[in-house]
């Protein structure tokens, strides 16, 4: 079976079984820091204290659910789309095993208090060096199949992940330089504001590179083959795909309004996270028109239920960012829950919702099956999930802006009105809906997984055929 004349669909099916039972994990975690706002006593020990566990979970669901949702999709579409099986089979099972060794580093580091302290790149030095050859060799694959390929044309979608794959290097190299000093602990290059500002840079381009582009590639081939449409505009893909990366390197001052960064830096990042809207907005339309003339599908599709509604939550969470990006609205969202509310709309609306809907198109593709076991269980996760969103973020918009409003109430006299813990008490009730809606979206991966097993024990592992036409498949 693993000859030339086949895609590669081994290491597909590893990273999408590993995409949702990493999903479960950092949700699992994600609802477990969720009960401790709400029950102050679940801080057991130092090991499982939110302090702990909070980076546990951002670097859970991001790097390891959707890290393994973006490599399990990425290297399935480069060959279905290049019509040429992956350049090396060894290289990539080095990439998979590589993968799951740095989330297994990286799940008991942190909780054992092991962190650079810098967010979203908490991990110490030797994981950092690990990444750096894990992901080049993921680069050589990914680039590697699109040298070899027998299509002329490069596809827009292995554009998105192809610019996710080299920004997401940069990224990494630039913001880990540090010095260490022991084997588990390190020192950044940078010092004061100028820390901040590739801290931040790199912050801001994680979530436009990893939490965004890589997605899109995702949007770019699996919307059109679910709805069986073609992309709605191929020109405004290409424009999307330039606008949205050359804007996205320019925002990540939003991240240090009124900071101790020069005033000109926080308001140029202001300014190009309000150009931002453009491409998000131009790219959104485009996946959502490409249901032009299958809108019908929509009522009895579940998957495609999932992957448009992630593009409407797209569509929010990208119009809400450059809002909250205006100095007068951070200066009242800052350090709110309001911006816990945003990072779960894109979140979970966005990045786990087109994931879910890309590995439910393609498990039974991978299984050799015609369908999922049960498309009705589908259905019900979608709703499930998206009920769960919506709990999550309404609640934290609530508490956020009441948090805010609250902080900044004076007295006539100039005193402030409330203590820090009013605002506490005043969250209570919001803590407790949010854990609600993480709870029912944690459900519904569990379903997923139950589904997923079932359709995978039904039918048999295959590496399909690579078709004779050049054409895209
Ligand atoms: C046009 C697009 C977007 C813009 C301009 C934008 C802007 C912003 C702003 C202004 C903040 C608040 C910064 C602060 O007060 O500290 C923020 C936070 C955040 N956003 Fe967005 N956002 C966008 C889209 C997204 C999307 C699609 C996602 C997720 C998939 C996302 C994830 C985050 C995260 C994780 C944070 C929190 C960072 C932190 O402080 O740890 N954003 N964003
Ligand atoms: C069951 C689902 C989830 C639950 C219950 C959950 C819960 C939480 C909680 C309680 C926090 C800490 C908030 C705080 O510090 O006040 C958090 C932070 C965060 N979560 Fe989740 N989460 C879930 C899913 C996800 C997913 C799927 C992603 C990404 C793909 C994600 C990305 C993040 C990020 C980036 C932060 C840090 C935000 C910031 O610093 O501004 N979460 N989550």
């Amino acid at each position: 079976m693993e000859n030339q004349a086949t895609y590669n669909y081994k290491v597909v099916r590893q990273f999408a079984i590993m995409t949702v039972v990493w999903g479960i994990v950092g949700m699992l975690v994600g609802v477990v820091i969720a009960a401790q706002m709400v029950w102050p006593q679940l801080n057991v020990g130092p090991y499982f204290h939110f302090g702990r566990l909070r980076p546990l979970h951002t670097n859970a669901v991001i790097f390891a659910f959707g890290g393994c949702g973006l490599m399990a999709t990425s290297l399935y579409v480069v060959q279905r789309t290049c019509n040429v099986r992956l350049i090396s089979d060894k290289l990539a099972g080095f990439v998979f095993w590589g993968w799951q060794a740095v989330i297994v580093l990286a799940a008991v580091t942190l909780p054992l208090g092991l962190t650079s302290g810098k967010e979203y790149a908490e991990l110490e030095w030797p994981i950092d060096i690990l990444i750096t050859i894990v992901w080049v060799a993921y680069a050589v694959v990914f680039f590697g199949t699109i040298a070899i390929r027998k299509v002329k044309h490069i596809y827009v979608a292995n554009w998105f992940y192809g610019g996710f794959i080299l920004a997401v290097a940069l990224l990494h190299i630039v913001n880990s330089m540090e010095m260490p000093v022991s084997m588990w602990k390190s020192y950044s290059a940078y010092a004061g504001a100028v820390d901040a500002m590739v801290q931040w840079w790199y912050g801001h381009n994680a979530v436009g590179f990893f939490l965004t582009a890589g997605f899109l590639g995702m949007m770019y081939y699996f919307v059109p083959k679910q709805a069986g449409r073609p992309v709605y505009s191929y020109r405004l893909s290409v424009v999307h795909f330039w606008a949205l990366i050359f804007t996205y390197m320019w925002a990540g001052p939003h991240h240090l309004h009124y900071t101790a960064l020069p005033d000109w830096t926080q308001s140029l990042g202001m300014v190009f996270s309000l150009i931002l809207l453009a491409p998000s907005w131009g790219g959104m339309i485009n996946g959502i028109m490409t249901l032009s003339g299958a809108w019908h599908k929509l009522r009895t599709d579940p998957i495609l239920k999932f992957l448009v509604t992630a593009l409407s939550f797209y569509g929010m969470s990208t119009f809400e960012g450059p809002m909250m990006s205006i100095k007068t609205v951070n200066a009242l969202s800052h350090f709110t829950d309001w911006t816990i509310g945003h990072v779960h709309s894109g979140a979970l609306g966005w990045v786990a919702m087109i994931t879910i809907g890309s590995i439910y198109y393609l498990v039974p593709r991978l299984f050799n099956r015609e369908e999922m076991y049960s498309v009705k269980l589908v259905e019900t996760h979608f709703w499930i999930a998206t009920l769960g969103t919506v709990l999550y973020i309404a609640s934290m918009w609530i508490a956020g802006v009441t948090q805010g409003l609250m902080w900044r109430a004076v007295n006539p006299d100039g005193t402030l009105t409330y203590a820090f813990i009013d605002a506490v008490k005043a969250s209570h009730p919001y803590f407790f809906i949010r854990f609600l809606g993480g709870f029912m979206f944690l459900s519904g991966m569990l379903l997923m997984l139950y589904n997923v097993l079932r359709t995978a024990f039904a039918g048999r592992p295959v590496n399909a055929e690579i078709p004779a036409v050049v054409a895209h498949a």
